[in-house]
């Protein structure tokens, strides 16, 4: 296939790129405001932009994992939210349509209210905070404007991240930095390992698996225990990680607490693996990512 990946700078935008062409398929990618050699700029915003991108990338596949996804900046920002989250991408989605082309939208647990997670795709969204509300318009935005697309829904996202801002980077700059860090205890999802979300999302396009998608880590678990996880892969020391609860941060938007995405359905049929956390974060580790001193990445 010919893909254009909106939103390459980004995490699992790279780990798009690298899996689409390790897999012999044809990519080009934008960034926004973290320029990348080789990366075109485009902005979701900019309506007009994004309808000539598609149409000039004559691509099979159009993958926007492109958004905002800071959760409390979100909350203050709801009119950026939108934009970024629902607008930009059913822009793009209009334009896909046009070109015949398939879209690939990303979206998250957080479309859920954690009220009895692990959460299905037959169960019903109801978003907690304004980030969980621009994902699930923006899901619904791009499902009725494109016949050929496809909703991944995944959440907390690690992995090798040339920005190094994910989960995983934090919490091992704060503990090398000797800081504090404070965990919730009852803040649960599903850790998910961004080269699978990657390479699970190229199979669903290849296959043309239209429709609403789990895609994550197996293993349920709370940011204590994933921040305990963590430590014991890359040899650190715990003393410095408080586990508190959720009220206790103070955090502006609103989080589903009992979380995470049953990936059954995805495991049933894809030959993609997803991979749990002490396999995803040891895979990370040998990739040569977070370790100290840096190592260049596999
Ligand atoms: N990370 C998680 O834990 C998580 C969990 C659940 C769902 N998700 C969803 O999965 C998707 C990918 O997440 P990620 O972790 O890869 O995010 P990320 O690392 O923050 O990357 C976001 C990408 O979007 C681009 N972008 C931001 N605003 C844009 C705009 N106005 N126009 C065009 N591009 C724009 C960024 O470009 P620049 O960096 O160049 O500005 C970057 O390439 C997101 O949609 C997110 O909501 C993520």
């Amino acid at each position: 296939m010919r893909a254009l990946v909106i939103g390459a700078s980004g995490q699992v935008g790279a780990a798009l790129l690298h899996a689409l062409r390790s897999r012999g398929h044809e990519a080009r990618g934008t960034h926004a405001q973290n320029a990348v050699p080789g990366l075109d700029r485009l902005d979701l915003t900019d309506h007009a932009a994004v309808a000539r991108a598609v149409a000039q990338a004559r691509a099979d596949w159009i993958f926007c994992p492109a958004g905002l996804s800071y959760v409390d900046y979100c909350e203050e920002h709801p009119d950026e939210a939108m934009a970024a989250n629902r607008d930009g991408p059913a822009a793009a989605a209009r334009a896909a349509e046009a070109a015949r082309a398939g879209f690939v939208y990303y979206s998250t647990d957080y479309v859920f209210d954690g009220k009895a997670g692990p959460f299905g795709e037959d169960d019903s969204p109801r978003p907690l905070c304004v980030y969980g509300r621009s994902k699930h318009e923006g899901e619904q935005a791009v499902l009725a404007a494109c016949r050929r697309a496809l909703v991944i829904r995944t959440s907390v996202v690690y992995g090798p991240e040339r920005q190094e801002k994910n989960f995983v980077y934090q919490l091992l700059r704060a503990s090398r930095a000797g800081d504090d860090f404070r965990l919730a205890t009852d803040q649960k999802a599903s850790p998910s390992y961004n080269p699978d979300v990657a390479a699970a999302s190229v199979e669903l396009a290849e296959g043309s698996l239209f429709g609403i998608w789990h895609v994550a880590g197996p293993e349920v678990l709370d940011r204590y225990t994933f921040a305990l996880r963590i430590c014991r892969e890359f040899g650190l020391d715990t003393s410095k990680l408080t586990a508190v609860t959720t009220a206790a941060l103070s955090q502006k938007a609103t989080r589903p607490l009992d979380g995470g995405l049953d990936v059954a359905k995805a495991q049933a049929r894809l030959r993609t693996r997803l991979r749990g956390p002490d396999e995803g974060l040891r895979a990370m580790r040998d990739a040569g990512a977070g370790v100290d001193p840096p190592r260049n990445m596999k």
